[in-house]
């Protein structure tokens, strides 16, 4: 009988044992609160000669792009009202540190460097460096063939950088311009024979030039695009937020596609 009593109560706390956890009610996740900016106007600067991310259209003479798109939907979301400047290159950098502007997106690189003087949003791209080329080039299949060439870049970028490593002699074969498409314009004319540059913007300046210039090799490097604000920027947080809500619903899968593979100017 005791063993009987033993086994039914050995099998009781089994079978509570086994119950399915009761489900917890379940908390509705609040909903995305984003920052509010009050309608507050932002000054952004911008190297405008950077076909996809920003480059004036020369149908309608505005500047577009997915750097201005994206600026465009994260005000949207956190009310703001974007302004671009169109600033060089160089200039973008020393207005920021004296807080001319409240932003900067123009295809910059985040690197330790830039990070000891500004801020950066998250990363709203992931790309490669890559060797562009004139489409009859047949002597330069990689980066690797470029150490007796002659490599075009625009000053003071990542791309810069990189150049001066697969260049034999800096001082005579590297050439610095202002723009990267003052030096897609030295490539076409045969002034230089390659040019080193962010891949989407090697595709936009190819899209530019239809037919007349080539990728050659694989891109080989990997960088992170942000947003530039000047140190300690409250801007910073409201933007990620903003960002992390437009990775999350799609939109900036959109304009990747309408940037880097759809954009085709003249069609
Ligand atoms: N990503 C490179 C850098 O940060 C090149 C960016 C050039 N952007 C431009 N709008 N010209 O150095």
């Amino acid at each position: 009988m005791r063993r009987l009593l033993w086994g039914i109560l050995v099998l009781a706390l089994l079978a509570v044992a086994c119950q399915p956890a009761a489900t917890p009610t379940p908390t509705p996740a609040p909903a995305a609160q984003l920052p509010n900016l009050g309608g507050r106007e932002l000054r952004i600067a911008s190297d405008t000669t950077y076909p996809p991310f920003e480059f004036v259209d020369p149908k309608t003479n505005e500047i577009v792009g997915f750097d201005v798109d994206l600026v465009n939907e994260i005000c949207k979301l956190i009310n703001c009202k974007p302004t671009i400047i169109s600033t060089a290159w160089e200039g973008i950098f020393a207005g920021l540190e004296q807080k001319q502007f409240d932003l900067a997106a123009s295809g910059i690189t985040i690197t330790e460097e830039r990070k000891q003087k500004f801020d950066f949003s998250d990363s709203y791209l992931r790309y490669g460096q890559v060797v562009l080329v004139r489409a009859d080039e047949e002597r330069i299949k990689s980066k690797d063939d470029l150490k007796d060439k002659i490599v075009g870049v625009q000053i003071g970028t990542t791309n810069e950088e990189t150049a001066k490593t697969l260049v034999a002699d800096e001082a005579k074969q590297l050439k610095r311009y202002d723009t990267f498409d003052l030096a897609v314009r030295a490539l076409l004319a045969k002034d230089v024979d390659a040019v080193v540059i962010d891949s989407p913007a090697a595709d936009g300046f190819m899209a530019q030039n239809p037919g007349k210039l080539k990728i050659a090799g694989q891109p080989f490097t990997s960088e992170d695009l942000g947003l530039c604000f000047p140190k300690g920027s409250d801007l910073v947080g409201p933007f990620n937020a903003a960002l992390k809500v437009l990775k999350e619903n799609g939109t900036l899968d959109r304009l990747y596609r309408k940037w880097f593979v759809e954009f085709k100017p003249g069609q």
